[in-house]
């Protein structure tokens, strides 16, 4: 019999990702979701438990019916802009949800904890290659909830021996190359859905927020993983736990920034398509540039993020974007 995972926001884009690399690595994905942001039909590789974080006898009964060997966290809500207005929302799902997942993982003796983090947590730092001992200093209330969540992690390690990997994400972007699975947020935020968007006249013009930026052209720089990549790295970090290697934090990036005009560039050469847009005000919460210093995950983990380019990132989901899911 495989073994199970956790797999909490399974629904949404990154989880159902994870869902399908896990089944594809031999286990049993269990999702954990109560759908607030995330898609049923997207639940494909493994068994459906409807609940929420805030809810530990939910909880209790899923540890008790799976006995996972682990929990690979995704569920949070992850807006920046949002957390910039209601910060309450973010301390509440994200930090007391959290705390509330691992103190059952630990009253259920479940030894294994991968930690979905963000870069949001070191903050706007000039021309600075982000590394995982950078220091954390986060400008909005996303990456403050994610940053409170990784101090809980390593708190329960030391107390309790909660085993973790935590992984601080850049820019995920890109979908299932065979398209079972894809990005959909409602409301979307994220650049190259909404360019995606713009491209097929679903949405009017991307606004582009902020043209003053201190970078080359003006707009913010961010480094864009492909959310295979990124979805590998924690099956990688699943099996590092599992052979006892322990606890340990990795940057999830490409060492690679591309300004969001470069992303508009390549999204016309993939999609041959021009791309309308306008030029508009910054949006509060945005860092200038955020770039990985991805080094540790290559050489510790093994990981090859070699699907993290930009025209395979926007082709896939386009490919996603062009099934109609989108539609939905
Ligand atoms: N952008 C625009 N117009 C839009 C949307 C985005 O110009 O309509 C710009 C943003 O200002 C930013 C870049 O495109 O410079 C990327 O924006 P996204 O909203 O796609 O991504 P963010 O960088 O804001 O946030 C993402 C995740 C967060 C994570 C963060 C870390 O959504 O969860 O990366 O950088 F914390």
């Amino acid at each position: 019999m495989s073994k199970s995972v956790i797999v909490t926001g399974g629904a949404g884009y990154i989880g159902s990702h994870a869902c399908k690399a896990l089944r594809a690595a031999g286990y049993e994905p269990v999702t954990f979701d109560n759908l607030s942001t995330g898609w049923e039909d997207a639940v494909k590789f493994g068994p459906f438990e409807k609940g929420d974080l805030l809810d530990r006898a939910r909880l209790d009964e899923v540890f008790a019916k799976y006995q996972p060997v682990a929990v690979m966290h995704f569920a949070a809500f992850s807006q920046v802009g949002e957390s910039m207005k209601d910060p309450g929302k973010y301390w509440h799902n994200n930090v007391i949800g959290s705390l509330t997942l691992i103190e059952a993982a630990v009253a259920a003796g479940c030894p294994n904890f991968v930690f979905s983090s963000t870069c949001a947590t070191y903050g706007d730092q000039d021309n600075v290659v982000l590394d995982e001992a950078s220091v954390q200093l986060p400008i909005n209330s996303y990456g403050a909830s994610k940053r409170a969540i990784e101090d809980i992690l390593e708190n329960f390690g030391a107390a309790y021996g909660l085993n973790h990997v935590i992984f601080r994400y850049f820019n995920v972007a890109g979908g299932d190359p065979e398209a079972e699975v894809g990005e959909f947020h409602q409301p979307e935020t994220h650049l190259i859905p909404l360019m995606l968007d713009a491209i097929s006249g679903k949405r009017d013009a991307l606004t582009i927020f902020g043209t003053d930026y201190d970078t080359p052209d003006g707009t913010c720089i961010r480094d864009y993983v492909h959310v295979c990549d990124l979805v590998d790295a924690h099956v990688l970090g699943l099996k590092w736990l599992e052979e006892g290697r322990g606890s340990r934090v990795f940057n999830l990036g490409t060492g690679k920034g591309f300004s969001v005009r470069e992303v508009i560039d390549h999204s016309r050469a993939v999609t041959n398509k021009d791309v309308p847009y306008v030029e508009g005000d910054r949006r509060p919460g945005d860092c200038t540039k955020l770039v990985s210093g991805s080094e540790r995950a290559i050489h510790e983990l093994g990981w090859t993020p070699d699907r993290s380019n930009l025209a395979q990132m926007i082709g896939d989901a386009w490919k996603w974007h062009q099934t109609g899911h989108y539609d939905k």
